[in-house]
């Protein structure tokens, strides 16, 4: 069997080399984007599975049946995937719903002339670090985790796989035509709310029951326990759920749990003089 950690390194990047190919990637900054096509950007462990099950159960008005019988990387694929034009011509979706962990400098020129609906969903990156870690012991595709302290490192560096998460938050927030901008965290505080502002993105507006329907069938536990949404119908040797649940906890804060005192210390100097050219507001904490 073929190596799962092999890398494969696009534009200075590192992808995992099972799922990207130099041709898959460069084919993704070729692709021809239609107006109804609806965009999920995240940098990795910023809620893209959670926006995957939410935009697919607003584009079904509540009904779950999508979500619950064909698998999120089948009816949401990845761009820069080499099985991704297989896929996207399999998808039974009405709309395509296309997902990307590609930096704005990459796709960004793609999209410019593009009225695609693309969502950009972000979370507080000392959570993405910890969720990160937590998912590069379970899913064997990725390099080894090494330690927590070296593992931040990796992240304040940019060095993990799909690069800086500091670029990839500024570039995508920095061009905000036609981007929706939501957070974890707004999904968390307020899924209602959330799910409004992305109906009213996506013009597909909602009536109070399809609401309600959406809101139920995303919520953490449906999709924990929806086998078409929690990777478990992944092969072991590739995602080993013996090792760690892809749908860990779900809450905002796990951080806390990991980080030392000297780590925050040290991760707060570098947020602070990677973000100084940045006014966003992050929520640490529930
Ligand atoms: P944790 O590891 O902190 O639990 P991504 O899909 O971008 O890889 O992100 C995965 C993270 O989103 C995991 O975080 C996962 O548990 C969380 N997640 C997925 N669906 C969620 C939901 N419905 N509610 C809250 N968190 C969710």
């Amino acid at each position: 069997m073929a190596r799962l950690d092999v890398v494969e390194t696009f534009h200075g990047l590192f992808f995992p080399g099972h799922l990207h190919t130099k041709d898959s990637l460069q084919q993704a900054l070729q692709f021809s984007f239609q107006d109804s096509d609806v965009l999920i950007v995240s940098y990795p462990k910023s809620g893209t599975t959670w926006l995957q099950e939410i935009v697919t159960l607003i584009s079904s008005k509540g009904d779950p049946h999508l979500s619950q019988t064909v698998p999120n990387w089948a009816r949401a694929p990845w761009l820069e995937q080499h099985y991704f034009a297989a896929l996207m011509a399999a998808s039974p979706c009405a709309a395509r719903i296309i997902t990307t962990h590609l930096p704005h400098h990459l796709l960004g020129p793609t999209l410019k002339d593009s009225k695609a609906k693309v969502i950009y969903v972000s979370r507080n990156p000392k959570d993405v670090v910890v969720s990160f870690y937590h998912f590069h012991k379970m899913a064997n595709f990725l390099p080894e985790a090494g330690s927590f302290p070296e593992f931040l490192n990796r992240f304040l560096e940019g060095t993990l796989h799909y690069g800086s998460w500091f670029d990839h938050i500024k570039g995508w927030t920095s061009q905000m035509n036609n981007v929706l901008h939501i957070t974890y965290e707004e999904m968390s505080m307020d899924i209602r709310g959330a799910i409004e502002r992305l109906s009213a993105h996506l013009q597909s507006p909602l009536l109070e029951d399809e609401l309600n329907n959406c809101v139920k069938h995303c919520s953490f536990s449906s999709m924990k326990g929806n086998k078409m949404a929690n990777y478990t119908l992944v092969n072991r040797e590739i995602m080993d759920h013996n090792k760690g649940s892809f749908m860990r906890k779900g809450t905002i804060g796990d951080w806390k749990n990991m980080f030392t005192k000297e780590l925050d210390t040290h991760f707060k100097s570098v947020f602070e003089s990677k973000m100084e050219d940045c006014t966003l507001e992050f929520v640490w904490d529930e």
